[in-house]
């Protein structure tokens, strides 16, 4: 057919491309506009900085566009509040300076603070944690080390499609704020990274975790005082010290944790399950209304726990825990424990959990039943449970 056909299918095509691509806002602002090299050598910080202020300015909802490539990017604040709502999209990906003490001596590396409505979609961010790593295993004076990426008082943020590789610390950080949707993340750094939490809530409510994997040094995810109303669904976990909620109770007047569900992950050789953990001090915390179900373990040493005795460095000689642990349910369980003790419910004396329920458990430890082990603990069992309950 003539060449006149097919050009005019292609003009059509490029448009409708364009839409695809950024969505209603049809309008972007890309970082190699002001002066991002794609090089993965240049310094592309002030680019980013550039890009970000025009986005964030605009009246309309725009799209700040991160193409192919790899960026090198120290760390930056993305600052709200925002005229509109901001669209990142990323298909490159943006790398820490190789100098691990660059991000080493900031909290944060990309921090996204007092945005309000903020998808970041797809890239990949590396933060090189490396050397960073191997200061602290050498007990070197390594400073603070940075999250990866952080929202901070942010409220509706989605995030889709981001991987996030060797994080100093923490990966992905949510701290205060409402309604934050993770979803489809890959987060990875080796199961000897020290500290390397997968993703981090601490007072915020209204977070959904869904369809992610998560292979790190800490927990998969871990649950700070404040948090409430938190869904987290499919999920892999492991290598990583699980789902934990806590540590809580390190300070006498701490807001609680509540609701929050937690359904279908798969542990694969982490060294908890399904944690509640606070410091055996005096506080006025707590946690309830928490449902932890269809989930599977594989060869994971603490499936279920609840301690309620951590402490470090001595800073709790003959103290509880103040935390108040009720309302934890426990549903449809399977699978391997690497330890005898399967589950095992560590409260405190001066404030037992009370209103905990497990049913239609199944753990085994080396082909036989596991065992159970229960202190200052009040609950009941529905179903076949094993380990049998020591309630
Ligand atoms: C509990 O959290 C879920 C989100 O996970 C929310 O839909 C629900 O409304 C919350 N329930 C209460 C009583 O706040």
């Amino acid at each position: 057919m003539s060449r006149t056909l097919d050009l005019s299918h292609n003009i059509c095509l490029i448009p409708s491309l364009l839409f695809f691509f950024f969505g209603l806002s049809n309008a972007a602002y890309s970082v190699v506009d002001f002066g991002a090299r794609p090089d993965g050598l240049s310094d592309s910080t002030q680019a980013f900085k550039k890009a970000w202020a025009k986005a964030c300015g605009s009246t309309r909802a725009m799209t700040l566009y991160v193409p192919k490539g790899k960026y090198v990017v120290r760390p930056i604040n993305f600052n709200g509040p925002c005229k509109s709502r901001v669209n990142v999209l990323i298909k490159g990906t943006i790398l820490a300076p190789p100098d691990y003490r660059v991000l080493g001596q900031s909290r944060t590396w990309l921090l996204f603070y007092g945005v309000n409505g903020l998808t970041v979609k797809g890239g990949t961010i590396d933060a090189r944690g490396a050397g960073y790593w191997s200061c602290k295993r050498h007990h070197g004076n390594c400073n603070i080390g940075a999250q990866s990426i952080s929202f901070i008082g942010c409220n509706d943020i989605v995030v889709d499609g981001l991987t996030s590789y060797n994080s100093q610390r923490m990966h992905v950080g949510i701290v205060g704020g409402r309604n934050a949707a993770l979803k489809y993340l890959t987060l990875r750094a080796p199961g000897g990274s020290p500290n390397t939490d997968g993703i981090h809530l601490q007072d915020t409510s209204g977070v959904t975790i869904v369809g992610s994997v998560i292979k790190t040094g800490d927990d998969c995810i871990s649950i700070g005082p404040g948090t409430r109303d938190v869904w987290i669904q499919q999920i892999a976990c492991g290598p990583g010290h699980g789902i934990s909620i806590g540590s809580l109770g390190n300070s006498i007047h701490e807001a609680g944790v509540q609701n929050i569900t937690v359904t279908g992950v798969v542990f694969w050789k982490t060294q908890n399950g399904v944690r509640i953990k606070s410091w055996a001090r005096p506080s006025n915390g707590f946690v309830r209304g928490v449902i932890f179900r269809n989930l599977v373990m594989n060869n994971v040493y603490n499936p279920i726990i609840i301690d309620q005795n951590y402490c470090l460095n001595n800073q709790c000689p003959h103290q509880n825990s103040g935390v108040k642990i009720s309302g934890v349910k426990y549903r449809n369980i399977k699978g391997t424990s690497k330890s005898k003790v399967a589950v095992s419910f560590d409260c405190s004396p001066s404030s037992p959990c009370t209103g905990i329920k497990l049913q239609d458990i199944k753990l085994t430890y080396n082909h036989s039943p596991a065992v159970s082990s229960c202190s200052h603990i009040h609950g009941s069992t529905k179903g076949a449970v094993i380990p049998r309950s020591c309630f």
